[in-house]
């Protein structure tokens, strides 16, 4: 029996300017209501990893995720990168017979990340960045990165950003069928090695809000959305990557931090208000605040989780690690806190 196999893997990237609220009008094509930016990390320390597999003898689609079965028609954001992908296959193969037909076969996708899922780390990212990848890869598809970001979107909004490595931007776009919502490259990943980002895992425990569900709800009830979306977001847009091109780093943490802020401001707003961060998350902020009072040498930013992440130039890694070390010792962050240098987008890995 032929098997037609692809293997991928993709980074996790970790947003500088959030991407919090979705278009209700537009929930199929998940159109962000906001542009947002964000440093894609390394693939060494934490990515997903997917294996997609198609035969004529499979009888049916099936998925597994860290090893365990879970049902392919339930994940219904899957299913559309899924049909789209294999749309693509279909219309190549109808225009060259020589093709293969792959098409029309079912598929099994088996994927693994290796840290914890949904506990606020961007696992949704790599993990959907790398199923388009990797089904870009098992059907040759001729797109280039940011085309296969708007179908990595409709997977999940932030893994449109891992389809680069480096500085990338989500452009929320203007057109109705989501065409122009794509991510695109501002900087590469060679271009500023002196940042590094630093996971401080706080929990590890899956997140108690979805980010889709609380973003639906904050669209619904925040008023502080609004004024986000209208009078901060894009310019700051602006200031971070003109920060980023200039490698300005006091500029890119205010930012930074600031957009953080933000961001859980607005989940505050919500109603019911939603909580990520904890008492640890909390007294991060307070230690790198301290950190910084006599000028900016480090940036915390939060997702939707308490886990903390610390973007700071390389010199000052080892004193910030001490740092926290000494706030909380003993086993907390001792074997989780990692430097990472920002680095590649998803890659295919040799096939044997
Ligand atoms: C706080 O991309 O997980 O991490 O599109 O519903 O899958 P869906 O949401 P998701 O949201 C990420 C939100 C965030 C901010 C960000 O990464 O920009």
């Amino acid at each position: 029996m032929t098997i037609f196999e692809a293997t991928c893997s993709a980074p996790v990237n970790i947003a500088v300017v959030k991407y919090w609220g979705k278009n209700p009008e537009k929930i199929a094509l998940n159109l962000p209501t906001n542009s947002s930016l964000s440093v894609t990390l390394s693939q060494d320390q934490l990515h997903s990893k997917t294996t997609i597999r198609a035969s004529a003898d499979f009888t049916s689609d099936r998925l597994w995720l860290n090893g365990h079965e879970e049902s392919i028609e339930k994940n219904k954001r899957l299913v559309t990168c899924l049909r789209e992908t294999r749309a693509l296959r279909a219309s190549m193969e109808d225009k060259d017979a020589a093709l293969p037909k792959i098409s029309g076969l079912n598929i099994h996708v088996c994927s693994e990340n290796n840290f914890p899922t949904a506990a606020g780390l961007a696992s949704s990212a790599s993990g959907y960045a790398c199923l388009v990848y990797t089904l870009a890869q098992l059907f040759q598809l001729p797109l280039d990165a940011s085309d296969l970001s708007i179908i990595a979107r409709q997977g999940s909004g932030s893994a449109c950003r891992s389809m680069f490595g480096g500085f990338v931007a989500w452009e929320m776009g203007s057109k109705d069928d989501g065409s122009d919502s794509k991510a695109v490259q501002i900087a590469p990943e060679t271009h500023w090695p002196d940042l590094q980002a630093m996971i401080c895992v706080v929990s590890d425990a899956k997140k108690g809000t979805s980010s889709t569900e609380g973003m639906q709800l904050t669209v619904k009830t925040s008023a502080l959305l609004q004024h986000r979306i209208k009078d901060v977001v894009p310019k700051r847009m602006e200031e971070m990557i003109k920060a980023i091109q200039d490698k300005d780093f006091p500029t890119f943490a205010d930012l930074t931090m600031k957009d953080s802020n933000q961001f859980h401001a607005v989940c505050l707003d919500t109603y019911p208000p939603i909580f990520y961060l904890n008492d640890i998350s909390r007294a991060i902020i307070r230690i790198v605040t301290e950190y910084n009072k006599d000028g900016i040498k480090a940036a915390y930013t939060f997702d939707a989780g308490p886990n903390a992440v610390i973007y700071a130039p390389e010199k000052n890694m080892a004193e910030i690690y001490a740092l926290l070390s000494h706030y909380f010792p003993g086993h907390q962050f001792d074997d989780s806190l990692g430097l990472l240098k920002n680095n590649a987008a998803p890659s295919a890995l040799p096939q044997n």
